[in-house]
């Protein structure tokens, strides 16, 4: 496995694989969920390339960017496990030089939900993965669906801006208890941890009932949000029923496929998660 820190390094490595090459984008901090793209990327293509880089221009200015764990040696030796053959691991400076000042506006699915509560979120996102894009050159990339408006961000770049890349969405990897994996669960004290998975199980609430056939969005909304509220060390952000394409909020009744989502803060996490329904079952 070669870890490389700069441009220049990463696009000579990159030159003498031969065959097809996926990318796993991440922040590091490594876990299941993270590796569960390393491994369908390695059973897809003869190459695997993961970057490791906490993106600045994707925080705002009272979020986590200081705080956000970070563990590159460890993250090195679980990759190198997964037989990883190329890590891109370059400094903000390498990335973002003095003078920079081009960005990707990624248009109305940026809009609503997270891209609401987070100005520039995906903006930020949108730059980052255009970069990683253009320095890797992979054949495809891979995203997980846990977040799933980032999801579509993406999908909708690529396909307007004529990237020559598969996007290939991968199912949200959970704990035993649902709760979806993510870097920021570290922040959760003990009973916070106990008390994070009625985000899921809220969002089940309501597949439950689109399974027996509900499909007013208002019910659906409400029944993700009974289970939320009745947690009192959890405070409800959002609930969302949307188109899952275009992720425009339903009012009436629902036909899928829709994304039902929410966020939620424990303590000091903002956690979100969401699932996709569609008409042929759940
Ligand atoms: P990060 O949060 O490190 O996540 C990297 C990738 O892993 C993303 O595609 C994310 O959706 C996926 N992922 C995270 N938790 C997952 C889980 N429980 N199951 C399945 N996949 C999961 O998302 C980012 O980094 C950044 O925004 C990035 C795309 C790297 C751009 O900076």
């Amino acid at each position: 496995m070669e870890v490389l820190h700069t441009i220049e390094d990463f696009r000579r490595s990159r030159a003498d694989i031969a065959g097809t090459l996926g990318l796993v984008p991440t922040m590091g901090f490594l876990h299941a969920g993270h590796l569960a793209l390393v491994r369908r990327a390695r059973a897809e293509n003869d190459a695997v390339a993961v970057s490791i880089f906490v993106n600045p221009t994707q925080f705002g200015p009272n979020e986590d960017l200081a705080a956000y764990p970070r563990d590159i040696e460890r993250d090195l030796s679980l990759l190198e496990r997964e037989r990883v053959d190329l890590v891109f691991n370059p400094s903000s400076q390498e990335l973002y030089p003095p003078g920079f000042n081009s960005y990707v506006d990624p248009g109305t699915v940026s809009e609503p939900l997270e891209g609401a509560r987070r100005p520039g979120h995906f903006r930020g996102v949108a730059t980052v993965v255009a970069k990683l894009l253009n320095v890797v050159q992979p054949d495809r990339a891979y995203f997980g669906q846990k977040d799933g408006q980032q999801m579509r961000v993406i999908e909708r770049m690529a396909q307007d801006l004529d990237f020559a890349v598969e996007i290939v969405a991968v199912p949200t990897v959970r704990e035993q208890d649902g709760l979806a994996m993510s870097s920021r669960n570290t922040y959760l004290k003990p009973d916070e941890r106990q008390a994070a998975p009625c985000l899921f199980k809220g969002l089940m609430s309501a597949q439950d009932r689109w399974c027996t056939g509900e499909r007013d969005a208002a019910t659906l909304r409400r029944l993700v949000m009974e289970v939320i509220e009745a947690e009192p060390r959890v405070q409800l952000d959002y609930v969302s029923v949307a188109d899952s394409a275009t992720l425009a909020e339903i009012d009436g009744r629902a036909t899928g496929p829709v994304m039902v989502s929410a966020a939620v803060r424990v303590g000091k996490a903002r956690l979100i998660d969401n699932v996709v329904l569609s008409d042929d079952g759940g």
